[in-house]
């Protein structure tokens, strides 16, 4: 690599602008070592060298602190960990700020709606018996289940990257939902109920559409969809939210499935969502049925062979848990 362009979307509304651009800054092998640097480097030589009006994040520049969040070639990664020779296409690296959160100006993003998030889902210990003076021990197998959403360093990547949000920003999001799951599953904490309660209304752990980004964005070990899955299945075990759309929909997934080995997908959006919407959304389907653009179902059922080795399946799968 001898030289790079770093294609940096520019945005001061405090200078007029209206709208984000593009602009562009060559760095050489002569202004710093390309092969061996992070795009973090890169944007402090930016600005220390070329262009001081240019304002990013950083902080421990060690993959710790999580300050230094903003996409890179459209995906959000810690730019002090993410080496240029990684990610550069064609001799470009493309750099925009976080998504879903507003810019203040150029790579940095008000946070207030993740620290809002994060503080709904009451992101501390309340244990049942509340005297302060009591040393509350964790067993360390208990601690096991919770490990990796404790170590979410509050970069916001998954937020950036999560697609619901994008469209609802009611969602909880994965980064507090992760968070939530970090105490359902501490067994000192007093209000698993009202938690997994709260986590199942509108904008919860339903609304997750499990697209799988924040798995691919996280820096760490966090994982959130799979929190979020994990929240779902303590919540169908205390017997919560049993009614809504997504609980139903995984029941009568998992229902079909085990009848008859396939998914009847015929069947799916009404007992998910109920006749009454199946019958609401019938002026939309029908139009775009004789149109051709989407398929009507199928009137027979898809018959699998063998189906009852996916009853046997679910069967020793059932006993295991
Ligand atoms: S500067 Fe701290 S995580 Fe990148």
């Amino acid at each position: 690599m001898e030289q790079v362009i770093f294609r940096i979307q520019r945005f001061n509304p405090d200078a007029g602008d209206k709208e984000p651009h593009f602009q562009d800054y060559v760095l050489t092998d002569d202004d710093l070592p390309l092969n061996e640097s992070t795009v973090l480097d890169a944007l402090n030589h930016i600005k220390w060298y070329q262009d001081d009006t240019l304002a990013h994040r950083m902080s421990c520049r060690s993959a710790i602190c999580g300050s230094c969040a903003m996409r890179v070639n459209g995906h959000t990664k810690l730019v002090c960990r993410t080496q240029v020779s990684s990610v550069v296409r064609d001799g470009v690296v493309t750099i925009q700020p976080m998504r879903n959160m507003p810019i203040i100006k150029d790579l940095v993003v008000d946070m207030k709606m993740f620290w809002d998030k994060m503080q709904a889902v009451e992101p501390y210990l309340q244990p049942s018996d509340p005297d302060p003076e009591k040393e509350r021990r964790q067993d360390p197998a208990v601690f096991k289940q919770y490990e990796f959403e404790a170590t979410c360093i509050m970069c916001g990547c998954c937020v950036s990257d999560c697609t619901v949000l994008e469209v609802d920003d009611a969602f909880l999001g994965p980064a507090a939902l992760a968070k939530a799951k970090r105490f359902v599953y501490d067994d000192r904490d007093g209000k698993k109920r009202e938690r997994l309660q709260k986590l199942s209304g509108p904008g919860g752990i339903w609304d997750c559409v499990r697209c799988n980004e924040c798995v691919q964005s996280c820096p760490v070990v966090v994982r959130p969809m799979d929190a979020i899955i994990k929240l779902r299945e303590a919540a169908l075990r205390e017997g919560i939210g049993t009614e809504t759309v997504g609980a139903r929909h995984v029941k009568f997934f998992t229902e079909s499935v085990v009848k008859t080995g396939v998914l009847d997908e015929r069947e799916l959006p009404m007992k998910a969502m109920g006749m009454g919407w199946a019958l609401a959304n019938m002026g939309t389907a029908l139009p775009a049925i004789l149109k051709g653009k989407i398929k009507p179902p199928p009137l027979g059922r898809h018959k699998v062979e063998k189906a009852e080795d996916v009853q046997r399946i679910y069967k020793e799968l059932e006993e295991k848990k």
